[in-house]
């Protein structure tokens, strides 16, 4: 007779287990595991297959299966949100939206039901917002569309049972952190419960062949809670991000079965809801100094993420008898042996100067790949010359001056591409064994010393 088993589930990343323990060995959190008693483990078969239904039938060769009406999609109206998504909404697939409290998720979303209600209904379901609420703020951003249903409810069966009988053409759930199952114990929010509702909203979505457009909260590390546990389940991932004191946002796709994860949606927040940048790069150079020494941009991989970042650096005469020098947001020691570098290998000298470097936007960098973009951030500093404002470089700089390769360079210049820069120095040992399929328009520079980037780059 099988157990009713309990498991405990880590309340941040989702890694289970039959003990409890006091510090999760998958993401290092402490106190995070939470009992929990999984959904219908009790019927579970103690793994004979004698008794489980014969589906030998619905096995078929891969040629037969008739997919002629390939996938639909609803363009959201959105151009930024569609090029994320891969070109719209698909029929039945899952999306989850994922940005810290405040981003503006409930705003795009609510957005783009004006342009998706001309052609078919939704059902934008809120356990966050009553109705009164959510009608103010679509009078706001001027939605009105005749084909936009609200309900405000937590419950997340009764919340499928209405979608099965009203059948909406989509549904937006805002946000899975307030459903919950009544079966199942742990409070709302939390991993099992996030987990139980995607499960049960999967099933219908892919039942009913209707598009679920779901919020998720990130929790206080960046992740969208319960990560893990929800990320396998949709089927794209997208990620809103920015500075909340700034009026950028980003939407980035993190997984996507129906298209590429490398596209960015960028989006300006304004009184009047989210609007659409049409050139992101316009975004980067806001504050961006044009002609100052000094600056370099670099691209960084953020988890799984590009990410451009600004290096600044100010080298000035010091007025004291040891200089002073300071990093923010990139490691001293690092910076140390880059100037050391530049010292003994170029013969360029920063005795007597104070050196001030900073990565732009608060950012903490700890990636090799930044090491070119700092050189040359204090190079240009040193000789007060500047870097052409179209030029981005990356690579990891040696002790003897060279340039050493490093990972996902195509996602790095296609992320420039998006961005609009023109020119990328690479180190030229990544560059020979790039596929440089889709990264047309960009110039792409090799170089295999810090002082052929130099010359590329400054001439
Ligand atoms: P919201 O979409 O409620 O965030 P989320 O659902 O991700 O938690 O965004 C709310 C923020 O956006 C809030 O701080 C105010 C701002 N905002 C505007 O600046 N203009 C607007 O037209 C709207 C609707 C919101
Ligand atoms: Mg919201």
């Amino acid at each position: 007779m099988a157990k009713n088993k309990t498991v405990y589930v880590c309340s941040e990343c989702g890694y289970e287990t039959s003990k409890w323990n006091g510090r999760c060995p998958d993401c290092g959190q402490w106190n995070t595991f939470e009992e929990t008693v999984p959904l219908g483990s009790s019927q579970r078969s103690s793994g004979s297959v004698s008794s489980a239904r014969d589906v030998s039938d619905n096995i078929f060769e891969i040629n037969d299966i008739d997919a002629t009406d390939t996938e639909t999609r609803w363009s959201t109206g959105s151009g930024e949100l569609d090029r994320v998504l891969g070109g719209g909404v698909v029929k039945g697939s899952l999306i989850l939206l994922g940005g810290e409290p405040g981003i503006g998720k409930s705003t795009l979303l609510l957005q783009i039901c004006q342009a998706l209600g001309d052609d078919h209904t939704i059902l934008y379901v809120s356990g966050e917002e009553s109705l009164r609420q959510i009608k103010l703020r679509a009078r706001r951003l001027g939605v009105d569309s005749g084909n936009l249903y609200l309900l405000s409810e937590t419950d997340c069966e009764a919340v499928c049972k209405a979608v099965a009988k009203e059948k909406p053409e989509i549904v937006i759930i805002d946000s899975i952190q307030t459903m919950n199952i009544s079966g199942v114990s742990s409070a709302s929010g939390s991993v099992t419960q996030v987990r139980e509702c995607s499960n049960m909203l999967m099933k219908t979505a892919k039942s009913l062949e209707i598009p679920m457009l779901i919020v998720g909260h990130v929790n206080k590390d960046g992740a969208i809670a319960g990560p893990k546990v929800m990320e396998h389940i949709v089927d794209c991932v997208l990620y809103f991000e920015g500075e909340k004191n700034m009026p950028y946002r980003i939407l980035r796709g993190i997984k996507n079965r129906f298209g590429s994860t490398n596209e960015i949606g960028v989006f300006e927040m304004t009184g009047k809801g989210l609007r659409e940048v049409a050139n992101p790069s316009e975004m980067l150079l806001t504050g961006r100094p044009q002609d100052a020494s000094g600056c370099c941009v670099a691209c960084m991989i953020e988890g799984s993420r590009p990410l451009l970042t600004e290096v600044q650096a100010l080298v000035t005469k010091s007025s004291f008898n040891v200089p002073r020098r300071t990093a923010s947001g990139f490691d001293y020691n690092r910076m140390a042996i880059l100037i050391a570098v530049l010292e003994k290998r170029m013969g360029y000298y920063f005795g007597g100067l104070d050196v001030y470097m900073s990565i732009v936007g608060g950012l903490e960098i700890d990636e090799p790949a930044a090491d070119l973009a700092v050189a040359l951030a204090l190079y240009s500093g040193l000789i007060d010359k500047v870097v052409p404002a179209d030029t981005l470089c990356f690579g990891e700089v040696g002790l003897a001056g060279e340039l050493r390769g490093v990972q996902r360079a195509e996602q790095r210049v296609l992320e420039a591409k998006r961005l609009g820069f023109g020119r990328v120095v690479l180190p030229a040992a990544t560059l020979s064994r790039m596929d440089r399929s889709g990264l047309e328009g960009v110039k792409l520079i090799g170089a295999s010393t810090i002082g052929e980037a130099f010359k590329a780059v400054m001439g």
